[in-house]
């Protein structure tokens, strides 16, 4: 009995221990992806949450955010390297030669334009190409070392998204809530569905929708929300974000609405925290 609660006890530890892997995604451009995933981030960290940031968008505006430039060294090399079959082609890398580390308890994995050739740079291999980021986090011990991994994703549909997709418990769609963006909603979670479908993996929960930019005062956002809040019902749909200057200001100065100096900053600030209480409620429980 007591070698049974012993071994029960250590299988919970060994589950505490296993990062969560949550990512940003939506294929349009300009939604708030970065800004989410970055003041997210902050969010989890300012409740004890050891995080790793992960850039996967070719445009890098994640690690710019940290204060990187494209470097010759970024998440693009790691998962190359990390392909046995292509491994003799490129000059070795460690994960140490990349990964950016912070005091505050959120490291960066940052990324590069050489991402944009990801899909082609592994179009030949034989081991599943969908697996590759998924396989890289567990072979590295990432899963480990962090109580949640964010990943920022691309503006796009194509074979990154299908490996964050296939790498992360849960995703958080940021959307502008307007008549354009129902189609790439749609489109983002038709992916989810063909990963169900592969069956290889178990789907990522939608862990919400959350609105940006909105424009609360026009009549035409107004029911452009509310018709996108009725055809999304699969997931929680987060109290809008308005189009504030000063939040992008914040940004424009690599400041996280908890680091940055404004006093009205604390309804953004609580805004961040229901978004990640909600997360780890469906996550953590
Ligand atoms: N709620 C907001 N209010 C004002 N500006 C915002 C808000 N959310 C995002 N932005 C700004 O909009 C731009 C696009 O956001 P970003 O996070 O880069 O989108 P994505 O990653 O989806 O391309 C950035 O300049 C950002 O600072
Ligand atoms: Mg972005």
């Amino acid at each position: 009995m007591l070698k049974f609660l012993a071994q029960k006890n250590n299988e919970q530890t060994q589950q505490k221990s296993q990062a969560k892997v949550i990512a940003l995604m939506n294929q349009k451009g300009g939604v708030g992806k970065t800004t989410m995933a970055y003041n997210v981030a902050h969010a989890l960290n300012s409740t004890g949450k050891k995080v790793l940031c992960l850039d996967m968008d070719p445009q890098f505006n994640f690690s710019m955010l940290f204060g990187q430039e494209q470097s010759d060294s970024n998440i693009h090399h790691l998962l190359i390297n990390s392909i046995r079959e292509l491994k003799s082609l490129h000059s070795p890398i460690l994960i140490s030669d990349v990964l950016v580390k912070s005091k505050t308890g959120i490291d960066l994995i940052p990324a590069g334009q050489e991402l944009s050739g990801f899909e082609l740079s592994v179009a030949g291999i034989n081991a599943p190409r969908q697996l590759i980021l998924k396989k890289f986090l567990e072979k590295n011990n990432l899963l480990e070392r962090y109580d949640y991994i964010v990943i920022d994703g691309p503006p796009t549909l194509g074979l990154l998204v299908v490996n964050i997709l296939c790498a992360c418990h849960g995703v958080l769609f940021p959307f502008i809530p307007d008549s354009f963006s129902e189609q790439g909603l749609k489109n983002i979670r038709n992916v989810l569905l063909d990963i169900e479908d592969m069956g290889i993996v178990e789907t990522p929960k939608i862990l919400g929708y959350i609105p940006n930019l909105y424009e609360g005062r026009r009549k035409k956002a107004k029911e452009d929300f509310e018709h996108i809040r009725n055809e999304f019902n699969d997931g929680e749909v987060f109290s809008p974000f308005l189009n504030r200057a000063h939040f992008a200001r914040s940004m424009a100065s690599k400041k996280s609405v908890f680091d940055y100096e404004a006093q009205d900053f604390k309804d953004l600030q609580l805004q961040f925290l229901q978004v990640v209480n909600s997360v780890q409620n469906q996550l953590e429980n």
